[in-house]
C-alpha cells in the first residue's frame, strides 16, 4: 500500500462510528470512556471483550456478529489495518463492535479495573529475541495489566502459529498463580471438536495455514 492510500485510510478512520483514537500527548487518567464503555459507547450493560493486536479485526467483527449480547473492541496501533474492521463495523451497523487505536502498553488508561470480561490475543508478533521479551503480549508484565482489566473469572485466549511463542506462553501462564490454564491445544484441527470460536480465521491465520502451520490455542482463567 502506498503512502497516499495509507493517508486516505487514516483520515477515513476518524469518520467511522465507534472508532477511538487518542494522541499520546493527550493520554491521561481522565479518559472519558474509562469505566463507561458499555454505557457510553455501546449504550448497554453487556460484557466487554477485547481483541489485542487485532490487525484487520476479524475476531472483533465475527464474534460481534455471533455474540450480540457482548461488546467487542479491537485494539491495534496500526490505523491502516484497523481501518478494515472499522469500515465493516460502520457500514454493516455492527453496533456491538468498536476499535481503539493505541499501544497496548497504555491499555490501563482506557479501561477501568474489572471492566473487561475476556481478552483475545490473535497471532501476536512472537518477539522471540531475548531483548524483545517484554514486548511479547503474554509476558508477565502484560499479564499484570490483563489481571487489572479483567473481572472475576475473566478469560485470556491466545491463538498462534508460533511453536516457540506458544511454549514460552504456556510457561508464563503456568507460573501465573492468580488463575488456571483451562485449555492447551497444540493443534486445534486435531482436537475431537472444533470450537465455534476457533473457526474464525484472521488474515495472518490464513497465511500461516497456507504455509502448513498448525494453529495452537490456550485459554487462561483468572480466579479474581
Ligand atoms: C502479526 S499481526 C496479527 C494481526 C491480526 N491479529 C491477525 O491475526 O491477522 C500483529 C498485530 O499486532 C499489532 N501490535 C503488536 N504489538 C502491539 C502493541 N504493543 N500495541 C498495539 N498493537 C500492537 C501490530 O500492529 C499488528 O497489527
Amino acid at each position: 500500500m502506498n503512502v497516499k492510500q495509507k493517508l486516505k485510510r487514516f483520515s477515513e478512520l476518524g469518520t467511522f462510528d465507534r472508532v477511538i483514537e487518542l494522541e499520546f500527548k493527550n493520554l491521561n487518567e481522565n479518559f472519558e470512556y474509562k469505566g463507561n464503555w458499555a454505557n457510553e459507547v455501546f449504550k448497554n450493560n453487556n460484557p466487554i471483550v477485547l481483541e489485542l493486536g487485532c490487525g484487520k479485526g476479524e475476531y472483533t467483527i465475527d464474534l460481534a456478529k455471533k455474540a450480540t449480547g457482548k461488546n467487542f473492541i479491537g485494539v491495534d496501533i496500526k490505523g491502516n489495518r484497523l481501518w478494515r474492521g472499522a469500515k465493516t463495523g460502520h457500514e454493516e451497523g455492527i453496533t456491538n463492535s468498536a476499535f481503539l487505536r493505541t499501544q497496548i502498553e497504555f491499555i490501563e488508561y482506557f479501561f477501568a479495573e474489572n471492566e473487561v470480561s475476556e481478552i483475545w490475543i490473535t497471532f501476536p508478533d512472537p518477539q522471540l529475541k531475548d531483548r524483545r521479551e517484554e514486548k511479547r503480549l503474554t509476558h508477565p508484565n502484560f499479564l499484570d495489566k490483563y489481571h487489572f482489566l479483567l473481572n472475576e473469572n475473566g478469560l485470556v485466549h491466545l491463538k498462534t502459529d508460533s511453536k516457540e511463542l506458544f511454549e514460552i506462553s504456556v510457561e508464563y501462564f503456568k507460573n501465573e498463580s492468580r488463575g488456571t490454564l483451562t485449555c492447551v491445544s497444540h493443534d486445534i484441527n486435531a482436537e475431537p471438536e472444533m470450537r465455534e470460536e476457533w473457526q474464525i480465521e484472521t488474515f495472518y491465520e490464513q497465511k500461516f495455514r497456507k504455509e502448513g502451520k498448525a494453529i495452537q490455542y490456550l485459554q487462561f482463567q483468572f480466579n479474581s
